[in-house]
């Protein structure tokens, strides 16, 4: 496939960012628009040019897997121990995107209280971060009607995850004259909220797998389109940090990437799954016919996802999956490898376990004090945004 130019300068600013975020997260300052003189002094004052806004969504569709864990959970923790005072981290359970395919209100219920509990578990700690549930701030709501008014529908209608939903789990496209009919508001202008959603907190930050680097792609262009409609210098622009793993496979297909909602549960492993479970799991995942282990991204994915996901449980010292194959890998048959990823798996996930289930215990009630300070302190982040949002669209009095 022919790479456009655009499409390598993004992969050379990932692999920039993915350094910084190895580096001990030391990141770039945020990159502002141009100086305007819309901005009131006060809030230039608020907001030194230093201040660092981090913010990141997960559904709550489902438990999260180690796709969810490695590709965003992970680099969640690691910026929470290791960004400075003066950056501010917002994480959001995005409920509203949540609604936005087939769900069940009960089980929704549900999984946001059990998302809200694995985001503890990782080790996130509300008096450091904010963690609040998307439909609680409707601050988030209001923006996404503001920007779908400069949204372009033929930019939307180009981005890929909506057809990959609509899809479901068959493997030819939407047939097209079918595909307008199914194919709701909610889910085709799903970017724009997830824009807002960055947007309203005025983030500069946003750590996400590899998958969402459309969206943000299309956040940016809200803030183009909502500067070039408006006067003003409202919003930076957003900068995207992928994950080093960028994409954790499903173990039974490994050109699909594991998911919460994929029926199969053998095709992913959750954060609360025991040991026997993660063995079984990593035993039964597709690899090949071939034995020993190689680097071979392209002809062996099922090994090569199994590596990635030996390299990014190994923790300290930091290795690649590549330097495993090649070094301590190199070789070593399939039952080995499968071995070894399962025991680092589940030491891995050991903590997390045990943590979760300690959060469980304290009851919904713990859970529903948590999102209530973290709703307070996301509002208040949210309404100084729409003060100049609305002053500079007109609404504000
Ligand atoms: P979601 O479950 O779709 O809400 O995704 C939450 C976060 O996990 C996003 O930052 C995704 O990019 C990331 N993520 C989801 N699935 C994977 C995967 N298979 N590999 C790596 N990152 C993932
Ligand atoms: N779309 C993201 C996903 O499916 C979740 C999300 C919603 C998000 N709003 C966001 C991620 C804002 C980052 C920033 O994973």
């Amino acid at each position: 496939m022919k790479r456009s130019a655009s499409m390598m300068k993004c992969d050379r600013e990932g692999r920039l960012l993915q350094r910084q975020l190895r580096a001990g997260l030391r990141l770039p300052p945020p990159r502002r628009c141009f100086a305007s003189s819309y901005l009131p002094p006060h809030d230039s004052q608020k907001r030194s040019s230093s201040h660092r806004v981090i913010f990141s969504g997960i559904q709550p569709t489902g438990t999260p897997h180690i796709g969810n864990y490695l590709g965003a959970l992970q680099p969640w923790k690691k910026l929470h121990d290791e960004a400075d005072a003066n950056t501010s981290l917002i994480f959001c359970i995005v409920d509203l995107h949540a609604i936005t395919t087939q769900h069940d209100a009960a089980i929704l219920r549900v999984r946001k209280r059990e998302m809200l509990a694995a985001l503890l578990a990782i080790g996130l700690d509300p008096s450091r971060c904010t963690l609040f549930y998307q439909s609680s701030v409707p601050a988030h709501s209001e923006l996404q009607w503001i920007l779908s008014c400069q949204a372009s529908t033929g930019y939307l209608s180009r981005m890929t995850q909506w057809k990959t939903k609509l899809r479901g789990n068959s493997t030819s496209g939407p047939d097209p004259s079918m595909a307008t009919d199914r194919l709701k508001h909610g889910l085709f202008s799903y970017p724009i909220l997830q824009a807002a959603d960055v947007l309203v907190h005025r983030a500069t930050h946003v750590p996400v797998g590899e998958d969402q680097r459309q969206h943000l792609e299309f956040a940016r262009e809200c803030v183009t389109n909502f500067h070039a409609a408006y006067s003003g210098n409202i919003f930076p622009y957003p900068e995207t940090l992928v994950s080093p793993a960028r994409r954790i496979m499903s173990l039974r297909n490994s050109v699909q990437k594991m998911s919460k909602s994929a029926e199969s549960a053998k095709s992913r492993i959750e954060l609360t799954d025991d040991a026997k479970t993660v063995r079984e799991r990593i035993a039964a995942a597709l690899t090949d016919d071939r034995g020993g282990v190689t680097w071979e991204p392209e002809a062996r994915p099922g090994v090569t996802n199994l590596l990635e996901i030996l390299a990014a449980f190994c923790g300290a010292p930091e290795v690649s999956a590549r330097e495993l194959a090649e070094g301590e890998m190199k070789g070593v048959s399939m039952r080995e490898l499968k071995e070894r990823v399962a025991e680092k798996v589940s030491e891995g996930l050991g903590g997390i376990q045990e943590r979760y289930r300690e959060v469980r215990k304290r009851g919904d009630g713990y859970l529903d004090e948590v999102a209530e300070e973290g709703r307070i302190k996301a509002a208040r982040s949210a309404e100084e945004t729409m003060r100049l949002v609305k002053e500079a669209v007109g609404l504000g009095l």
